[in-house]
C-alpha cells in the first residue's frame, strides 16, 4: 500500500496534454522536414520540442518520486536518452554536420512512441499493483 497522489484510473490530464503537445510538434517537424522547410522553421520546432519534452519529463519525474516508483532510475535514464537525441540533432543541425532527414525524425518518433506506450505504461502498472487501487 502506498499514498496515492494521483488516481491512475483517471487520466492525468496535465501529462496527457503534455504528450499531445509533443506529438503535435513532432508531426509539424515531420511535415516541415518532408517539405524541405527553411532551417529557421526546423530550428524553432526543435527548440520547442526540447522545451516541452524537458518540462514533461520534469513533471512526470516529480510524480514518480511522490509515488515511490521502483523503476525511477531506468526511467530517468530513458528520459535523458531522449533529451540527448534531441540535443544532438539540434547541435548537428546547427553545425551543418547533418541535415535533418525523415529517417532521423522517424527514429525520434519510435523512441517517443516506445516511451509513451511501453515505458510510461509500467508506471500505471506499478500504481495498480502496489497501491491497492481497487480499495481507494
Ligand atoms: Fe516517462
Amino acid at each position: 500500500m502506498c499514498e496515492l497522489l494521483i488516481d491512475p484510473r483517471q487520466n492525468n490530464s496535465a501529462i496527457d496534454v503534455d504528450r499531445k503537445v509533443i506529438i503535435d510538434i513532432m508531426n509539424q517537424l515531420y511535415a516541415q522536414t518532408k517539405n524541405n522547410a527553411g532551417e529557421l522553421d526546423i530550428n524553432k520546432l526543435l527548440i520547442l520540442l526540447l522545451d516541452h519534452t524537458m518540462k514533461h519529463f520534469y513533471h512526470e519525474e516529480r510524480i514518480l518520486i511522490d509515488i515511490g516508483f521502483t523503476g525511477i532510475y531506468s526511467h530517468q535514464k530513458a528520459h535523458n536518452y531522449l533529451i540527448e537525441q534531441i540535443t544532438e540533432l539540434m547541435e548537428w543541425h546547427e553545425n551543418n554536420v547533418e541535415q535533418i532527414n525523415i529517417g532521423r525524425i522517424n527514429y525520434l518518433y519510435s523512441i517517443y512512441g516506445y516511451h509513451f506506450m511501453i515505458m510510461d505504461e509500467d508506471i500505471t502498472k506499478f500504481i495498480m499493483d502496489f497501491c491497492d487501487v481497487d480499495n481507494i
